[in-house]
């Protein structure tokens, strides 16, 4: 059950750092202004209203009494009134009012006052809206009626505007202190995510400079570590395979010239064919290690760039399914040479291929299928080994080297993808292929 409500909570919350972090500060903040306007509207401003309209009205009857007492002096008794209450009378002698009340219902000044008028039964009418700052309010009499103009503030005290901008402006203040500061604390990780995940898909990133706090900073520069010491590998591997490719280069050479002067001739075709295939070798080898190196990142439609490939090979056999048009970051010229490959590949063992290009929400998704013999399971991990062929009488007639796939899978995994290999429904091989994006 807690697991069911705690799982509900977690879909609730922002799942984004920044805006858990407001959360964490703005939530207490939002409660207790509003808790503290609940119990100041409540229990201060209208008790205290109450307890004003109360006396008002008191002093009102009392006044009105006074007033319709035979014996009164009604000049000094409305003078007085007037000077210290601050209230101006006027009595209508043998009349009635015909006003209709309109009282806001809302209004909780006009609720108390109501309240109030109503437990000292008087006959009343009035209006709190009709004046700014003044209270309309007239009582009837036997004698006639009286019509008062109050000071609004001999009701309730005005404060309550000024209250609630004293409330929020602070919340308000702190919120936005919040967001400035959350905002810069969470920069640092986001720029940490954004190159791990570049370095990840093998993208060209400048030095990573690590900011933040300590944690993230310490994080940062474990990241820049690591990531140097990995960069620092590759390149000592194919500097160190290039180089011994290119040593190798020039005593085959010094082997093709003293071939020559052999005289056996079947002897010399065997050897030769050799030192072609090793030849052959060294320089894929060495064209692959040179422009993996060089090559820079760039948009390119993908779509368009497999087209482009089919057409280089220029036969009928090769069915292309179009995915939606797609804009994909990435080494241009390696990926042309890792579908290359492995349609080259379909090509030199099957008679049907079909090639499917999906781009689903984060990763595009490329499939190579076609109706040749396919790889048993336990092979499938071997051929992406270097130099690696899984029959030499499959592969002999091919003059092949062993390097496509492993090149390929090179190149993939390079941009952050995976490439897999299975069985297809055509009843070959399944090459299936995701890049990330
Ligand atoms: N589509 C396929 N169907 C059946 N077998 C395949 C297919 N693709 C590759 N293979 C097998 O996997 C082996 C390794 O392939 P890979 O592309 O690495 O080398 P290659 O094609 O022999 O040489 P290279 O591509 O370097 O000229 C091949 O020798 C072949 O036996
Ligand atoms: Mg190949």
């Amino acid at each position: 059950m807690f697991y069911g409500l705690s799982k509900f909570f977690k879909q609730l919350l922002p799942k984004q750092l920044f805006y858990r972090g407001l959360l964490i500060v703005a939530l207490p903040i939002i409660l207790l202004q509003i808790t503290i306007s609940v119990v100041f509207f409540d229990s201060l401003w209208i008790k205290t209203n109450i307890g004003m309209t109360r006396a008002l009205v008191g002093e009102i009857k009392n006044y009105i009494t006074s007033y319709n007492t035979e014996s009164s002096d009604k000049n000094f008794l409305e003078n007085t009134f007037e000077e210290y209450l601050e209230i101006d009378v006027v009595f209508f002698k043998n009349k009635e009012f015909k006003d209709k009340m309109n009282e806001r219902w809302y209004s909780p000044i006009d609720r108390s006052l109501r309240r109030e008028l109503k437990s000292k039964n008087l006959s009343y009418w009035f209006d709190t809206s009709k004046f700014k700052k003044t209270v309309n309010l007239k009582i009837q009499t036997q004698k006639g009626y009286f019509e008062f103009f109050i000071p609004r503030e001999r009701l309730t005290s005005t404060s309550v505007r000024i209250f609630a901008l004293w409330i929020t402006l602070p919340a308000i203040l702190i919120v936005a202190i919040a967001i400035i500061f959350l905002k810069n604390q969470t920069r640092p990780i986001k720029k940490l995510a954004e190159a791990s995940k570049k370095f990840g898909r093998g993208e060209k990133i400048e030095e990573f400079v690590p900011s933040g706090a300590s944690e993230i900073r310490q994080a940062g520069y474990e990241f820049e570590k690591m990531r140097k010491r990995i960069l620092r590998h590759l390149n000592q591997r194919s500097e160190m395979l290039s180089g011994i490719s290119h040593d190798l280069r020039t005593p085959l050479t010094r082997m093709k010239l003293q071939l020559a002067l052999l005289k056996d001739k079947n002897l010399i075709e065997r050897f030769s064919n050799d030192i072609d295939e090793m030849e052959k070798m060294l320089n894929e080898y060495l064209q692959f290690s040179s422009e993996s190196s060089k090559e820079q990142n760039e948009k390119f439609e993908f779509n368009d760039l497999i087209k482009d490939i089919i057409v280089k090979f220029n036969n009928d056999i090769i069915k292309f399914n179009e995915g939606d048009q797609f804009y994909f970051n990435g080494r241009k010229l390696s990926i042309r040479r890792c579908l290359n490959n492995l349609i080259e590949n379909s090509t030199k063992f099957a008679k049907n291929i079909e090639i499917n290009l999906n781009n689903l929400k984060s990763t595009v998704l490329i499939t190579i299928e076609d109706d040749g013999p396919g790889i048993p399971i336990n092979e499938r991990g071997n051929v992406f080994k270097p130099f690696y062929k899984i029959d030499k009488s499959r592969s002999e007639k091919n003059s092949s080297v062993g390097l496509g796939l492993s090149i390929s899978s090179d190149i993939i995994k390079s941009h952050g993808g995976r490439i897999e290999l299975s069985e297809s429904k055509l009843g070959g091989l399944k090459v299936i292929i995701s890049l990330p994006f």
